[in-house]
């Protein structure tokens, strides 16, 4: 596996990944099981923009993951030097080349960028249900610092009561 910078070119074949790889690890696509499409677009198209967002807010800090000259996996970077702390948004392979060790690689290479940068520590998230996530980045020395939920609703939706919750008497 090689290595190498983010082109712009890259920017399709990066976001045909990603919605493939987010199925079943996508808060998006946890979204869409509540409330279907919205506004017309479902959950691949939101996600999709993620790496917009990262190539718009960080382009140099994006790592495209080759296998004899074919794209197979990438991880998105960005740095907050003032706090020290560099951010890991998006990573993905594809689906046959999963497990093989490269994501690891491609994470330690990450780092090493942040180290090479100056930076003290990293950040990295992953849902509850994603096994790999969880196992993989805790087995390269991440640690669990803290669990979010996240909730959405449907603003045209009548309002819930306050007591909704509460058991009927
Ligand atoms: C997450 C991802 C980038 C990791 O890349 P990868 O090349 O598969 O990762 P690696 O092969 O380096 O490591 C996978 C680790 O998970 C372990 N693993 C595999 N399946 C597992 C499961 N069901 N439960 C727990 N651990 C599992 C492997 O044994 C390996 O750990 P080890 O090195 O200690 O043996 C890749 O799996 C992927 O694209 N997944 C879908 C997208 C995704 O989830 N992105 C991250 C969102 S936070």
């Amino acid at each position: 596996m090689e290595i190498r910078p983010f082109r712009p070119e890259d920017l399709p074949l990066l976001k045909q990944m990603t919605v493939e790889a987010f199925d079943g690890v996508s808060i998006d696509q946890g979204i869409e099981r509540e409330f279907g499409p919205v506004n017309g677009h479902d959950w691949r198209w939101r996600k999709a923009r993620h790496i917009d967002e990262d190539v718009a807010r960080e382009s140099e800090g994006i790592f495209v993951a080759e296998l004899d000259g074919r794209v197979i996996g990438y991880i998105t970077t960005w740095q907050d030097r003032e706090a020290s702390m560099g951010h890991i948004p998006n990573l993905a392979f594809v689906p046959e080349m999963r497990g093989k060790g490269m994501g690891r690689r491609l994470i330690e290479f990450a780092l090493e960028h942040f180290r090479n940068s100056g930076l003290s520590h990293a950040r990295i998230e992953t849902l509850v249900q994603n096994d790999i996530g969880n196992h993989l980045y805790q087995s390269i020395g991440f640690r669990e610092v803290a669990r979010q939920i996240h909730f959405a609703m449907d603003l045209n939706a009548p309002p819930a009561s306050p007591d909704s919750s509460a058991p009927a008497e």
